[in-house]
This record gives C-alpha cells, structure tokens and sequence, in this order.
C-alpha cells in the first residue's frame, strides 16, 4: 500500500504543462476527464522506458488456458517482470484471492506500483452460463441481452476481473467457421444494435463501479471473413463491403463507450490487422475518436512474423506500436523489443506514450488507482456469483433465444399430462455440451439437461436412450466429431422406446466443443449416426420433435422434410434444458428468429440475406429450361431458413403498410407504420422487421437490409401498430472511397416477420 500513497502524492503534486486532450467525438459515453489525464501526465513523467513499455506488456496467468504460449508459460521471469513494474495486465487470473495475490506484487514491490489491469474471456457468462452469444441474438432482444452481460460482468467483477474480451463483433457469413457460434450472426444493423447492448451491459455508466467491467470489441476487423470459413486464414474483403458490412458493430461499439478495442489474427487484403494503420490508426482512433487502448490477440503481434509481413522480431514489434496496437496480448515481443527500438531510434517515444496513456486512462476510470483491491471482496464474490436472480436472468435469457422452425400440425407444444414422450439422442442427457465450449470461469458439467429439464413436467412419463453415443475420450473428441460414428447398437432400443410413444423428442446436433475457435468445419450436417438414428426412428413414429443443440447454423434438409416439429436451441448456458422445456411445454412461446442464414448445401456458402441481385437474377419458370442464370444446377439458391426466420405458437398478421409521404428530401425522415395483429391461440412476441432496398446508385446496393425491428409483445386477438423513421443514416451507403453518400433515388420498403417479407411499398427521395 506504502507504494500507491507515494505515487498518489507524485500524481497529486505533478502536473504538466504538455498535456493536449484529446479530440472526443460528442456522443461518447465517457467524457474527458481533465483530471485523469493530468494524473497520467504526472505519472508518465515518472516512468522510466521500461516501466511504460511495461504498461503495453499483457502476461497469461501462470498456465495455458488458452493457446501455446510462445514462451512456454515462464512463470519466473514472469513473477520478477511484476515485481519490476513491466507488466501492465494479465489475463485468465481469476478469484479475489489469485487477483489480490498479483496486484499485491506489483503494487507493492514495484517501483511506482501500478495495478494491473486483470483480463478475462467473459464470453456469455462467467459461472453462471448465458446462452452462446449467436444464439443470444437470435432472440433479437435488446434488453435480455444487455441484462446478460450485466450478470457476466457482476460475476467477472466480483471475482476480481476489470476486463473482458467481448463482445465479438465480427460479421461472418460463413458457418464453416466455428467462431460464428462467438458473435451475432450475418447482419451489421442487427450486429451494430446487439454491440451496444453488450458494450453497455458489461461497462454499465460507472466503470469504477466493482460490479462492471470494461468491453473489448473484437476482432477489428475482418476475421469473420475468414477465407473458406477456415480458421485463421486471410480476409479478402472489398472497401465497400467493409465499410457497409465489416465496421458498422465495431463503430456501434465505439460510440457506446468500448473501452478497448482487440485486433485478430487474420490479415485483410494483404496486411496483417495487428499491423494496420487504415483500420487502427486512421479509422478507430482518429475518425471514431476512441480514446481507450487496443489490444493484439493472442502473440498476434509475433504471428505477423510468420503471416510473412515482417522481417524480424524487432521490426515486428515497431511495426504494431506503429499502426496502433497498445498492448502486447502474451507475444513478448513488446517485452523483448521495444524499449531497445525507442532507444536506436526506430520507434518515437511518443509512441510509447501515447499507448501507456490510453491503457492508464482506462485504469483510472476503473477505480483501479484508487483501490487495487477494489474488485477483491472475498464477501461480494461469494453474494454474486451464481445468485438466484442471475439464473433467473439466464434462464429468461435462454428461452428467448430459442427459434422455432417448424411445427406442422401443431405438434408443439407437448400436451402437459398422460403422455408417454419417448426423449432420444446424445445430447437429451447432457449437461457440458450446453455450456458451450468458451467458458473459462465456469465449472464443467454445471448446464441443467434436458432430460432434467423435462422431468421436472412430472405428469408425462419419459422414456430416455441414448440411441447414439456421445465420445467423451478426449483423444477421439475432435476426429470424430464427438458423435459416434460406428455403433448403431442403440438403435434397436432406441425404435422400441419410440415406438409406444405419443411423442418422440430428438435431442440432436452439434456438441458444445464442436464449435469455437479452432473449430472449422467442412461439413453442416449431424456429426456421427445422428441423421441415421433420426430417420430410423422416424420409420417408427412420425411424431417427432427435434430438438437441435449446435452452434451454427446446420444443413438439416432431410428434416426440415421429414420431420413434423423442428425447435433450434443452440447451446443455451447452465438452464439450457428448463428453457427448453418451457418452450416444449408451452410456458414460453417461442420467439426467436435466426440471426444468420441456414444453408441447404455447403456448396452455397458464403449466404446472406443481403446480397447483390447480379446481372442476370432471371428465375425461370416452372418447366422452363435455361442455363445462362445465376444459379446452381444441383441445389436452388434460396437457402433453408432465410435470416429473421422463426416461428411461434401463435400466428401473426400484418397489414396496412403506410408510409407518411411517397417523397422525401435528402436530409428528411420518412415515417412509416404497419399494423400486426396476434391472430393465433396464444399470447406471443413478434419481431416485426424492416427492410429497405436502394433500387439503383452509384454502386450496387444489396437487393434487402435490414433497417429496423421492434420486438412486440401481442396478446391472443390483440393488434397494434409499429411504426419506424427512415432518415440519411438508414438510407446511405459507404461507397468504394469509404465516404457515406445519401443518394436520391428510389427506395423499395419491406415489412413482415423474417427477411422474406410479407407487404411492400415504394418511395422515392429527391435532392
Ligand atoms: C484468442 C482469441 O482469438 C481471443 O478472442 C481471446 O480473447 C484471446 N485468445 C484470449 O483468450
């Protein structure tokens, strides 16, 4: 303690003369403090090279949890950096104790003792598990959703963490790729919206307050575009495909206040993220006046080395600082290297300076200068995590993100008594694989299964098998895709238990450690003998509900077919199977809507809702054969579920599509407003969406956007009216300099429940 009275005297007595605030944008939601940065001026003015390089130093905990650690996780040398004051955060330390215990070294033993800034990948929860965040967005639920990532963010925090790696932005179109499962799906609108709810979930408005912490949007920008969905490949992606689709959750992010900012590992169009000056330098810091500190990803500084974009280590290391990354995530190479660059004169030492000031800003308004410990209560932590309202929390979090997809003859929801379900698959009696596989500070094997779920409905009788079995050998889990591919011996037993059913309930899909980072895929359909084991029951009994349990979108055609009742439940966190259950039974009535395209073959991918019409669109009719359209000759274009599809129990009605004017000026807003009317048997939420089409313009527009949604709650026979604003910032366009045009024209509107929409009308705006 005797270490930070000092250094508050020195910061209280210094202030320096050369300190230029910087230029805020309005709508930040953390204004400059003059304050704070006069105390980073008299702090910088203590700090020796190594001290500040240290502040852009992050160490891993004192185990790989993560990734390889380039250093095999030198614990030594790690210790004596703390004592010294060279490292400026860690991350994957956790608990009040381990957290007290590393702040104390630095704090005390070090020269100025500075407090760490503790790190953590607080993905969709900390103990108490909320749903994926993919499956968060399919629920469209902008208020779950920020209460989500308040429950994270008072867990992490109560247990000593300031800092999490979330919200992932990043846009992907390309379910191949397994960290799709990470993010909010396809679209940028719906991205942009779900950004600010988590940046402001997890920051709160006080960031000094011990139950919040600081977001990082990440990973600007681009690895969502990974090339073939493979993990960590290159980005190709075009100036007004970044601009329009890439960026805008990323700005979103900004402009709610994201503290920090995270690079990736992909390189886009050439140059590696880590070391871009367009996106780092002139985009995120200058034009968006972010003014909190970005992080590389993990040694994604050193990989520029091996993507082959530098020459040597020290190069590297000049190159991020350069471009704009402050903080070195586990590389070493800031470490190793910088403070000798600053001194042959191959880096500027305002460089140093400027990424030490951002990283002790964010320090500062996390209250951590003024008590270290301040997120080290033993008693808080203890009172927070897993507190009933937070499973509450999570619970109502998970039955609104589960979609309905198909239920033909209303089949759902489940009759509550004298029913024999029959309740078959791997994943009927799992409780790990609904955690999903990114959730370091939970405990494994927490999640509520399905079966447990459904037993609590005590008056039917369930009949469980297994029919296919989960690998749970970690050698065999990633070969075989965690699903048997061999033994059909459950098969038989699994045909009689449905055979004597009322219902049979499928519980099918992907296991939570299938996707995630690392996790590509090349195929979408069911891992192992799970489509095998569905069709051989369905001989049986036609009566089948599928449950799906995944965390991407899958390639189910045979089903969507075949099977009468589909529910997509992603993996839904630790209440995953009471949500379920809810939903099966009718206590919630399902209103999610899927967030990213499902295809009907994986030769379709990338599929988005919003793409381009091309030259030559012509769908010909039925018995009409061309070839010279753009289409497949094996598969139709149209995908299996289209963006902002989802049902519910109830059926909802829109008409009476009315916009204010036909013609609007450039700079005016267009009111419009549709009528929706619950005209079904039960209660229900209805996400009411709009859509807009710029028919022509100085580059090709996407033949729909979203541009708008309201999640409405319409009681049986009830109806009300939604209305929307179009106004310059709906109806613009980056174009191929990166500048945003409003461009008079014709402009097509489309109102209904998915991205196929059920009315539409037209306007035209004028100079
Ligand atoms: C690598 C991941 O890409 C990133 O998202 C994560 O936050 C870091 N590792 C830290 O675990």
């Amino acid at each position: 303690m005797k270490k930070i009275i000092i250094l508050s005297i020195a910061i209280g007595i210094l202030s320096l003369a050369s300190f230029a605030a910087p230029k805020f944008k309005k709508m930040r939601k953390f204004p400059p403090n003059d304050d704070i940065e006069k105390k980073i001026d008299s702090l910088l003015a203590l700090m020796t090279l190594e001290e500040k390089v240290g502040q852009m130093v992050q160490y891993n905990g004192f185990w790989d949890v993560t990734g390889p650690s380039p250093k095999g996780g030198n614990a030594e040398k790690k210790y004596e950096h703390l004592r010294k004051g060279w490292v400026g955060s860690m991350l994957t330390v956790r608990g009040t104790e381990e957290v007290r215990a590393v702040q104390k070294i630095v704090t005390e033993e070090s020269r100025l003792g500075i407090p760490l800034i503790i790190g953590f990948d607080v993905i969709h929860g900390y103990k108490t598990l909320s749903p994926i965040p993919l499956a968060e967005a399919a629920s469209w639920d902008l208020e779950a959703i920020k209460k989500s990532a308040e429950v994270a963010a008072a867990e992490a925090a109560a247990s000593g963490i300031n800092w999490t790696f979330a919200p992932m932005v990043d846009i992907s179109r390309d379910p191949r790729w397994g960290r799709v499962m990470e993010g909010a799906g396809e679209d940028p609108y719906l991205g942009s919206k779900i950004a600010k709810a988590r940046v402001t979930g997890f920051q709160g408005n006080d960031l000094s307050n011990p139950l919040t912490v600081a977001a990082c949007a990440k990973h600007f920008a681009g690895y969502g575009f990974a090339e073939a969905g493979r993990e960590y490949n290159k980005a190709d992606i075009g100036t007004v495909t970044l601009h329009n689709m890439v960026l805008p959750p990323f700005k979103a992010s900004a402009e709610a206040g994201a503290r920090t900012f995270m690079t990736g590992f992909n390189e886009l169009n050439g140059i590696p993220v880590t070391g871009n000056d367009y996106l780092l330098r002139d985009i995120l810091k200058k034009e968006w006046g972010f003014d909190g500190f970005v992080i590389s990803d993990w040694a994604s500084i050193e990989e520029m080395l091996t993507w082959g974009y530098t020459k040597d280590r020290a190069s590297t290391a000049v190159r991020a600082a350069e471009a704009g990354v402050d903080m070195d995530m586990e590389g070493n190479i800031y470490m190793e290297e910088l403070a000798n660059m600053v001194r042959t004169g191959k880096v500027k030492e305002e460089i140093v300076d400027e990424a030490v000031r951002r990283i002790l800003r964010v320090k500062f308004e996390l209250g951590l200068f003024e008590d270290p410990y301040k997120y080290c209560d033993p008693e808080r932590e203890k009172e927070v995590i897993g507190n009933p309202e937070h499973i509450e929390a999570v619970k109502d979090m998970a039955k609104k993100s589960i979609v309905l997809l198909k239920n033909e003859n209303n089949l759902l929801p489940l009759k509550k008594k004298e029913q024999t379900i029959a309740l078959i698959g791997p994943l009927a009696d799992e409780n790990n694989s609904p955690l999903g596989s990114w959730r370091l500070g939970s405990d494994d094997s927490t999640g509520v299964s399905l079966k447990t779920g459904l037993e609590k409905y005590s008056n039917n009788k369930i009949e469980y098998t297994q029919g296919v079995k989960l690998i749970t050998n970690q050698a065999e889990f990633t070969k075989e895709l965690h699903i048997n591919t061999t033994d059909t011996s459950g098969f038989e037993e699994a045909k009689e238990v449905a055979k004597n059913a009322d219902v049979v309930i499928m519980a099918l899909g992907e296991h939570g450690f299938l996707s995630g980072e690392g996790r590509s895929r090349t195929k979408l359909d069911l891992p192992g003998l799970q489509q095998e084991l569905l069709e051989e029951v369905y001989k049986v009994n036609k009566n089948v509900v599928l449950v799906l349990q995944n965390g991407r979108p899958l390639t189910i055609n045979w089903a969507e077919k075949n099977i009468p009742a589909i529910v997509e439940a992603w993996q839904l966190g630790s209440q995953s199977g009471n949500a379920i259950a809810e939903v099966l039974y009718g206590d919630y009535n399902p209103s999610g809507k899927l967030p990213m395209t499902f295809p009907r073959s994986v030769g379709q991918i990338p599929i988005y809702y919003n793409h381009k019409r091309t030259g030559r669109p012509v769908d010909p009719a039925p018995g009409e054969e061309q070839v010279f359209w753009s289409h497949y000759i094996d598969e139709e274009n149209a995908p299996l579920y289209p963006f902002g599809f989802g049902l519910s129990y109830t059926e909802f009605a829109y008409k009476n599509l009315q916009l204010a004017k036909k013609e609007i000026k450039k700079n005016e807003t267009l009111k419009l407003s549709v009528e929706v009317s619950n005209t079904g048997n039960y209660d229900g939420r209805e996400v009411v969406q709009l859509y807009i089409r710029d028919l022509y313009g100085s580059i090709i527009r996407p033949v729909k956007e979203l541009k708008g949604f309201e999640l409405i709650p319409l009681k049986k026979g009830e109806t009300k009216t939604v209305t929307f604003e179009l106004g310059p910032k709906e109806l613009g366009f980056y174009n191929e300099q990166g500048n945003y045009l409003v461009e008079p024209g014709e402009f097509q509107v489309f109102i209904g429940g998915s991205s196929e929409t059920s009315l539409e009308d037209s306007f035209f705006m004028v100079e």
